[in-house]
């Protein structure tokens, strides 16, 4: 099995993503650790232990940062995961405590712990990263990978024409996380725009597994139509359960090389711009910098199966 940390907003589709891991077989879910994003932090850490409470682990939340390093802060999105990030289903409120530790100290309190061996799943904006990585810049030789979901290489973005909501939440946490020297993949919206979610599958797995499915098929309702309301599609797009299923089984997608640095003001703020490895350029931007993995294609349909068969199989 793999060792994860998760670090999240929930959040409609993350508490999809959070669901499905900790149902895989495959994945050990060391911790949750929570961001401002979706909604403010100390919603996100509710969210987290509701889930956990939910699932019926004891697993570790621990908080994270309230405000992005230092762009200005964008509102949160409430008409896309309700005021609640649930999609304003008045879930009863969470009975257990969140961690004692900052987000950024239990990161490398739990890659210090089990060196070489924790794959750092991000699933909102990097502050908690960047925090870790300011703690201890030694994790980045003790992290076995960093999958993240944000940004977009060659598809538009979906907060403005160039930047991903992940990426533009936190520009300079991002751009700090892309150009450290640990194994990046990155997760972004060439892939999970191909991969969509219909009302079929989200009943499936509303049978399958009656406590998590019944706050999944909840709060996913509101998740569909704010997709139906804006893009006219019936279903919704998988970001962030598609970045857990990378940690699953990363066959299911192909990925090609790129050195990733983010646009941290002016008009282009939050866009991921990627230089090939083989090409110069005069500027310093893209020298000596480590190469990530970028997701560029992706079989949905497997991807979707295997999403399906874990929650069923649970
Ligand atoms: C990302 O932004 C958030 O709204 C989602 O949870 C996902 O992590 C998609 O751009
Ligand atoms: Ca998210």
């Amino acid at each position: 099995t793999r060792k994860i940390i998760i670090d999240t907003d929930p959040g409609i589709d993350d508490a999809m993503a959070i669901m499905l891991a900790f149902n895989a077989p495959s994945l050990d879910v060391l911790g949750l650790t929570t961001t401002f994003g979706n909604v403010p932090v100390s919603l996100a850490t509710s969210n987290a232990l509701k889930l956990v409470e939910l699932a019926q682990k004891n697993v570790p939340v621990a908080e994270g940062v309230a405000t992005p390093l230092s762009a200005p802060q964008l509102p949160h999105p409430d008409f896309v995961h309700g005021k609640d990030g649930f999609g304003n289903i008045d879930w009863p409120a969470e009975t257990t405590k969140a961690d004692g530790r900052s987000a950024a100290r239990f990161i490398v309190d739990t890659v210090r712990a089990n060196p070489n061996e924790v794959t750092l799943i991000a699933l909102g904006p990097l502050g908690n990263l960047a925090k870790a990585l300011e703690l201890d810049p030694e994790i980045v030789n003790l992290v076995d990978e960093v999958i993240l979901m944000g940004g977009a290489a060659v598809e538009p973005g979906n907060v403005t024409p160039v930047a991903e909501a992940n990426i533009i939440n936190d520009p300079h946490a991002a751009d700090i996380v892309f150009t450290a020297d640990w194994p990046v993949t990155m997760v972004g919206l060439d892939v999970t725009h191909k991969v969509m979610m219909d009302e079929a599958l989200l009943q499936k797995i509303r049978a399958a597994d009656t406590k998590a499915g019944e706050l999944l098929y909840q709060s996913t309702q509101f998740y569909f139509d704010f997709y139906n309301k804006t893009f006219g599609i019936n279903g919704c797009f998988v970001h962030d359960a598609s970045t857990i299923v990378y940690a699953m089984a990363p066959e299911v997608f192909t990925t090609e090389p790129g050195i990733v640095r983010v646009a941290t003001e002016g008009v282009a703020i939050g866009q991921t711009i990627i230089a090939h490895p083989d090409k110069h350029y005069p500027l310093p931007h893209w020298q000596d910098k480590p190469q990530s993995k970028i997701c560029m294609g992706v079989d949905s349909e497997r991807l979707l199966a295997i999403i399906e068969a874990t929650f069923t199989d649970a």
